[in-house]
């Protein structure tokens, strides 16, 4: 017979001290954290829809609109000057959050789903033809799924899956055996955001360049768990969301490979983008401008490489070490309840944990979690056909940051005793 885990509560501050963070500290920064839910302390476990965001990024937005609002690269007046070179400031940050070779390979774009639509539509819409095949994994979230439907469609291509097993992990030799002389490229998660599950993105890179065949990887539930370095993942595409990684909304990221990005066609018209203009004949500008038309999200951009700033001066790998030691402990806490049934075993994972309780809907669940100030979600992630493969409707997922405490993972496991009781 299984019994209720009872977690032991934790001292906080020791243990969240132990992997090199000094957690009260950083949870002040973000003064969001300090706000009462229905009476109670806010237990802010929603992360991979979105983070929340420490006083030096609202501080950014606050400067930038008080010091330096203007429009860039048109103006010779100061502060078009200082907006062009903040904005600019930020793009090297990117540069180096990621390590990029060259800025010109930092496309800012809203989030990661406009960098894959952006992709589909402009080096998919070039190299996809009829007959041949983009491969995506089983474990993809819609915006890795359908702008690759939308190309294929237009196209008369065809949209492979590589199928996942059990655990939620991708199954290799399958994707392997998937690859072939009609596969124009290769859209990949990084860490999935219902499962969790890290990617092994250097064999599926390998895999893929082998057969000559391009990888973009989405890295929105990615770069704010751990360090993601391009260049040594030899991905040919990297796309991710500022406001998931402690920046705002409305801005995001496309690394691409210089040689690739310039092959390429522009995404959308207008100003920036060009280099002359006549009705015969429109020139374009050089990377990145080409794929930034219009006016961008200046102030997201710069409050963007602000956030970036303030989580490599934690420390990357801090920050991955005192999440991993988070996950096992919460996978242990909510694993061990009965009832709870987890999705998304994989034995690489990150930030995520998913489950469901029997008997209760998800939605219902959350709503009683939200009485105790414990916000997480519920629903099917923006990734239908991983519920589908685990033949449930629904999960609900808690998803983690670095802010968060172990003390909040045990409100989580008595908030889920509550839920049980009330049901029982
Ligand atoms: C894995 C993954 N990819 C892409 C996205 C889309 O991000 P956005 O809505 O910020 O464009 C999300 C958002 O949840 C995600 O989790």
């Amino acid at each position: 017979m299984t019994t209720i885990a009872q977690p032991v509560v934790r001292e906080p501050l020791s243990r969240d001290l132990a992997a090199g963070l000094d957690l009260a500290t950083i949870r002040a920064d973000f003064p969001i954290l300090a706000e009462r839910i229905n009476g109670k302390p806010l237990v802010y476990l929603d992360n991979g829809a979105t983070s929340q965001k420490p006083q030096v990024v609202l501080d950014a937005i606050v400067n930038y609109y008080t010091h330096m609002n203007a429009n860039i690269h048109r103006g010779v007046h100061t502060l078009s000057v200082r907006a062009t070179e903040a904005h600019d400031a930020a793009r090297q940050t990117v540069r180096k959050f990621l390590n990029a070779a060259d800025t010109r390979e930092i496309i800012f774009v809203r989030g990661a789903t406009e960098a894959i639509n952006l992709v589909a539509q402009t080096y998919g819409r070039v190299h996809v033809g009829a007959g041949d095949e983009v491969l995506i994994t089983a474990m993809e979230h819609h915006s890795n799924i359908v702008p690759w439907q939308i190309l294929c469609e237009e196209k008369g291509a065809h949209l492979k899956v590589a199928p996942i097993n059990d655990r939620g992990e991708l199954m290799l030799d399958e994707f392997a055996k998937l690859i072939g002389p009609h596969t124009k490229i290769v859209a990949v998660t990084h860490v999935s955001n219902a499962l969790g599950t890290v990617v092994p993105l250097r064999q599926v890179i390998d895999i893929a360049h082998r057969c000559g065949v391009p990888v973009l990887v989405d890295g929105a539930q990615a770069v704010p768990h751990f360090a993601v370095d391009v260049q040594a993942l030899d991905c040919d595409f990297y796309a991710f969301s500022g406001h998931k990684v402690y920046g705002p909304t409305g801005i995001g990221v496309l690394y691409g490979k210089r040689a690739l990005l310039n092959s390429m066609p522009p995404y959308q018209g207008g100003g920036d983008m060009i280099s002359s203009v006549t009705f015969a004949k429109t020139t374009y500008n050089d990377l990145p401008f080409k794929f930034e038309a219009g006016t961008p999200d200046i102030a997201g951009a710069i409050a963007l490489g602000a956030a970036l700033k303030y989580i490599t001066n934690l420390g990357m790998d801090k920050i991955a070490a005192h999440e991993s030691e988070l996950l096992a402990y919460a996978t242990e806490a909510v694993g061990a309840i009965p009832g709870i049934r987890l999705i998304g075993t994989a034995r690489d994972r990150a930030g995520v944990l998913s489950f469901v309780l029997d008997h209760v809907h998800p939605h219902d669940l959350g709503t009683i979690l939200d009485r105790e100030g414990i916000a997480i979600r519920t629903g099917h992630h923006c990734a239908q056909p991983v519920m589908d493969r685990f033949g449930v409707p629904a999960t609900t997922r808690a998803s983690l940051a670095f802010y968060n405490t172990f003390a909040e993972i045990d409100a989580l496991a008595a908030g889920l005793g509550k839920v049980k009781e009330i049901f029982s």
